[in-house]
């Protein structure tokens, strides 16, 4: 069966994307923005490059919203990115406005969409996502986890020269600096972080997974990451298009879980045909759990500034 697969926002992450789908052949890809030209010129780009990797994937560049209809995973990066001095927290009241609209537009076009939102703040920008859309909450979700995870295992890598793929660790939180990477629950190879790295070596890694983004900025200075996002976003859209069910650290809707109600913020998830099929309640210890709740205030105070 071909799946459809619309991307909203043809800027860094989208344009990223849009060759991950392609290569790897998940489905037919339209890339949506409202700045004329930029989607259908990244999208003949990669539609020229797709015979000498041998693909046979469909792409459409596009201004207008009828293309998306029917699509069955929607990925949103519309909006503005951070700039160096910025927090993701800065970004709330124009992306606020974005999400609005691009929520209204996929309501009408892709009902049935299983939705992933990475714009930033992305807590906050995917519970706009859900209130304004109406979308059943397993069926909306953020991106963001993945990619703090994966920030942690590669600093934890780097530190002990070991390859990335023996490093298991899961972040959990908000997006933002108030995010828990959780290195009692890291592991290498089987074994706790915490009895292969010093507590200073681990507390550095820490700090420099929570400031991850923030390093990238500084680096490019005209906008933020945008390879290792669309990777993982990619990783989560596979994981519901072939019902693959992986456990992946994500922003879900919790309903009682973690002691936390009416909020999307980063937990481990099952993703599979259903969409958000399960939220996996990790056992915390009460100093993990305390940082938890942290972020679930920092999440909060966004939310609450929003008016939906
Ligand atoms: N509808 C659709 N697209 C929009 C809209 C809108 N209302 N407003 C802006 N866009 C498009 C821009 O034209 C641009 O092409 O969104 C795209 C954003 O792309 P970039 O500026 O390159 O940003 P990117 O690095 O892709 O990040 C996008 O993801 O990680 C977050 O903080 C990041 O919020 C940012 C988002």
């Amino acid at each position: 069966m071909n799946r459809k697969i619309a991307l909203i926002g043809a800027g860094n992450i989208g344009g990223v994307l849009a060759q991950q789908i392609c290569i790897n052949q998940l489905g037919e890809c339209v890339l949506f923005d409202v700045v004329e030209g930029v989607p259908q010129g990244k999208a003949l780009d990669i539609l020229a490059g797709l015979p000498v990797v041998r693909s046979n994937a469909k792409i459409k560049g596009t201004n207008d919203y009828k293309d998306i209809e029917g699509s069955d995973v929607v990925i949103i990066t519309a909006g503005i990115p951070r700039k160096p001095g910025m927090t993701r927290e800065d970004l709330l009241d124009k992306n606020v406005g974005v999400i609005k609209q691009v929520a209204a537009n996929v309501k009408q076009q892709a009902p049935n969409a299983f939705v992933i939102v990475i714009s930033n703040p992305l807590d906050a920008m995917v519970y706009t996502f859900q209130k304004i859309s109406g979308f059943p909450t397993n069926k909306v979700c953020g991106m963001a986890g993945v990619l703090d995870s994966a920030r942690f295992c590669a600093f934890v890598a780097l530190e002990m020269n070991i390859a990335v793929t023996d490093v298991e660790a899961t972040v959990l939180g908000g997006h933002g600096d108030t995010m828990v990477p959780l290195p009692r629950l890291c592991k290498v190879k089987g074994k706790p972080l915490t009895e292969v790295l010093s507590a200073e070596k681990i507390s550095k890694i820490v700090e420099r997974t929570k400031k991850a983004g923030g390093e990238v900025i500084e680096l490019l200075k005209t906008g933020s990451a945008f390879v290792s996002p669309a990777l993982s976003a990619l990783t989560m859209a596979e994981s519901y298009l072939k019902d693959q069910k992986r456990v992946l650290p994500c922003a879900a809707y919790l309903n009682g879980e973690y002691g936390i109600k009416g909020y999307y913020i980063g937990v481990p998830a099952v993703i599979g045909a259903g969409g958000i099929e399960k939220v996996v309640e990790l056992k915390l210890n009460p100093d993990e759990q305390k940082l938890l709740d942290t972020s679930l205030q920092a999440v909060k105070s966004l939310v609450d500034q929003i008016h939906l």
